[in-house]
This record gives C-alpha cells, sequence and structure tokens, in this order.
C-alpha cells in the first residue's frame, strides 16, 4: 500500500510530499496547471520501473530536461509504503532519480529498501526488475487512466489471451467479452454498477464487428529488406447497451460519459486486477449526480478489494463531497510557478469546518491560497 510519495524537482514540483491517509482512495485537487498531472505521471514512472528500464521509459537521456524544474539539475521521484504479507508489515521504499552532469548528459539511478538495507543500481539499464517481491507488488500492477471516449467507442480485438483495456481506453469490447465469457459474476456487478452511475442502462453486451488492423510486413529485394504495413480487415467486437427505452446502442452512438464510466469500471473489476488505480480528471463528462454514483462505487470496489488504492485527479466539488478532508490533497503554485500541496484536514479551521459544511463545500469556499498563504516570493 502507497503511503507516501516525494517529488523533487519534478516539473513544477520543486519539493513536494504526499501523505496518504489508509482510506485508499485519493483525490488531487487544485487550479489548472498546478501539477495534479505531473504527479500522476511521476508515479506512474515509478511503477513502469518494475518491467521496464529508465531507458524505455525517457525515451532518450535528453529527454530529463523538460521534466527537470527550470534552473535545476537533479529530480528524483520517491514512494514508500506498507506490504501485509505472511503476517509481516515491513516497509519498503523505492525511487528514481536523475542528476544532470553536464549540458547533455544525465546520469541516472534507482534504489529501493525493504526493512533496512538500500540497494542501488546506477545507469540508463537500471529497473526495479530484480528488486524483491513486495515493489513488484505495491508497484507492479499499476494502471494509469487517460481515457479517450473514441477509443472506447471503437469496435477493437486483442490477440491477449487475457485482454486489459489499454491506458487511452482500446480493447474495452475485447475485455468485457472476455468478461462475461470466463467471469460471468464479475461481469454482471459490473452491469449493476454501470446501471447505478447511469440508471438509463439496462446491459451491456458485447457484439463481433469487423476491425481494419495495420500489420507490418517485411519484404527483400536485392538483398535489402523493406517493412511496409499492410492493412487488413478481421472480426473483432464492439460494444453495445441495451437501454431503458428498448433500445440496442452501439458504442459510437452511446453518451461520452456512459462510455468514461463503463471504461473505468471494466479497468476496476477486470480479473487481473490492478493494486494501484492513476485516474486523470475522473469526473469528465459525467452529470453531478452520476459523478456521486461513481465515489459511491468507487467505494464499494474497494471495500470488496483490500489491495486496491486509487489515487485521482478532479477539478469537481461533488466527487469532494463524497471524500473526508484527510482524502483530498490541495495544490497550489507560489508566486514563481512551484506547487505547494497540502491535505484539506492541514486548513487551520478544519474542525469547524467538519461540523459546519461538507468536504465539497469546505474546498469551494477555501479554494487553494490558504496552502500557500504567508510565503512571501516563494
Ligand atoms: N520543466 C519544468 N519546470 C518547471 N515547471 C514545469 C516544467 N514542465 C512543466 N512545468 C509546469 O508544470 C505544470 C504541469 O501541470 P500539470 O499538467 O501537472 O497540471 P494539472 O494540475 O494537471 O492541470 P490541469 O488541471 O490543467 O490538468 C505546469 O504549470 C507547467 O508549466
Ligand atoms: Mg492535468
Amino acid at each position: 500500500m502507497l503511503k507516501s510519495l516525494e517529488l523533487i524537482n519534478f516539473k513544477s514540483h520543486r519539493s513536494t510530499h504526499l501523505d496518504l491517509d489508509d482510506s485508499r482512495l485519493h483525490a488531487l485537487v487544485g487550479q489548472n496547471s498546478s501539477g495534479k498531472t505531473s504527479i500522476l505521471q511521476a508515479l506512474h514512472y515509478l511503477s513502469l520501473l518494475t518491467d521496464s528500464d529508465l531507458t524505455s521509459i525517457f525515451a532518450n537521456p535528453k529527454s530529463p530536461e523538460t521534466i527537470v524544474t527550470v534552473g535545476q539539475d537533479k529530480i528524483s521521484v520517491s514512494g514508500s509504503g506498507f506490504w501485509k504479507h505472511q503476517n509481516k508489515k515491513p516497509i519498503w521504499e523505492a525511487s528514481y532519480e536523475l542528476q544532470k552532469r553536464s549540458v547533455d548528459f544525465w546520469s541516472p539511478k534507482v534504489s529501493w529498501k525493504i526493512d533496512q538495507e538500500p540497494i542501488t543500481i546506477d545507469g540508463w539499464s537500471a529497473s526495479f526488475k530484480n528488486a524483491p517481491k513486495p515493489i513488484h507488488q505495491e508497484l507492479g500492477q499499476t494502471v494509469y487512466l487517460k481515457l479517450v471516449v473514441a477509443n472506447l467507442a471503437r469496435a477493437d480485438y486483442s490477440e491477449a489471451i487475457t485482454p486489459r483495456v489499454k491506458s487511452d481506453g482500446s480493447e474495452l469490447a475485447p475485455t468485457l467479452d472476455y468478461l462475461r465469457n470466463e467471469t460471468p459474476e464479475q461481469f454482471q456487478s459490473l452491469q449493476e454498477m454501470l446501471k447505478q452511475v447511469v440508471p438509463g442502462v439496462q446491459k451491456i453486451g458485447v457484439r463481433r464487428a469487423k476491425v481494419r488492423i495495420k500489420r507490418p510486413k517485411f519484404s527483400q529485394a536485392d538483398g535489402k529488406i523493406f517493412s511496409y504495413e499492410e492493412s487488413q480487415e478481421i472480426v473483432g467486437q464492439e460494444v453495445v447497451l441495451d437501454m431503458n427505452t428498448g433500445d440496442r446502442i452501439p458504442a459510437h452512438a452511446v453518451s461520452e460519459g456512459t462510455m468514461l464510466a463503463l471504461g473505468l469500471l471494466t479497468v476496476l473489476m477486470s480479473p487481473e486486477q490492478p493494486n494501484l488505480v492513476l485516474l486523470d480528471d475522473v469526473e469528465q463528462g459525467l452529470h453531478p449526480k452520476a459523478q456521486r454514483e461513481l465515489m459511491t462505487v468507487f467505494k464499494q470496489i474497494i471495500q470488496a478489494n483490500p489491495n486496491l488504492q486509487i489515487i485521482f485527479s478532479t477539478h469537481s466539488p461533488y466527487i469532494v463531497d463524497e471524500l473526508m478532508p484527510s482524502q483530498v490533497h490541495v495544490l497550489s503554485n507560489t508566486n514563481s510557478g512551484f506547487t505547494r500541496c497540502k491535505r484539506l484536514d492541514e486548513h487551520p479551521d478544519i474542525e469547524w469546518a467538519k461540523q459546519t459544511l461538507t468536504t465539497g463545500e469546505f474546498w469551494d469556499a477555501e479554494g487553494e491560497d490558504w496552502v500557500t498563504a504567508g510565503e512571501v516570493n516563494a
């Protein structure tokens, strides 16, 4: 379970510390450009290191230049938490660090610690691949979602034995098809949850549909190998929803909010369920009532899955209303554009607010300026 996260010189975060409470549902709020997505991105990189090395994350050795806080020469991101296994509860830590040595040269390293033995690996090929199991269990099954409606609605197919909705929302239909055939009870619960968020929906269906795919091809001429793409039409699947009105609506004609809710719930209800789910702009496309229902459903899913933790960014007081102040991390920029972050329960008037206002009302009334209050020319 991720307990804390620290970002040093990651974009607008010069020094940001997040202390997550035990609720396993955490919101990031703050004005546009306050650094919410950056927190999810930094954490996503940390999780990717369980499976990939720094080279594949940063693509080229100059790219840290785009994420280091302007004027700084060292980035570091570290996460730490608990691990429940065989009645032991060791504390783990995992981090990556990039240090600028010259104009074009960054030297990176990763390190981890279980109990009290820190290990550090230098170089671009460093990763957590050889770290002990708790690091993989805690960070490896992370999903970062930026769902795109067009991808959710598209007819699609998957070659995977166990299909999964991808970060951008593609492969929803094959994933639902798999869930319906292999885990019908899970599929049923998913359907009930979607109906709770979007009451107009009666049934989720998946039907066969033509999908155009591009396959890489190679040919040889004069001793040289040429690569090209061949377009092919195959049979995949598309989502169809039966509505209360009796209509059967294909995914491309279903409302955007409905597709986003379906995509989110499918990820959360998949058999290979992630441990940590990072969601950017969780309320996009949803009516205030549907937003509240979505939070109720999230709480039900978390209750039923003791290893699941969800961190999301939001701009919605309706979403925040469904949370306790300790679940809300408020981000604000200083005059110089650096992010400061405090939990809403650190607000000086929290005791009064708890008795008088809902969490959403309190945030709406106080905004974010209190986070940086008293800082002069920071
Ligand atoms: N290298 C850098 N150094 C300093 N600041 C940076 C750097 N790169 C990006 N930024 C700043 O980091 C911030 C990134 O904000 P981010 O995308 O995380 O905001 P957000 O809270 O998700 O906003 P929104 O609500 O609009 O999605 C921006 O203010 C941007 O100007
Ligand atoms: Mg953002």
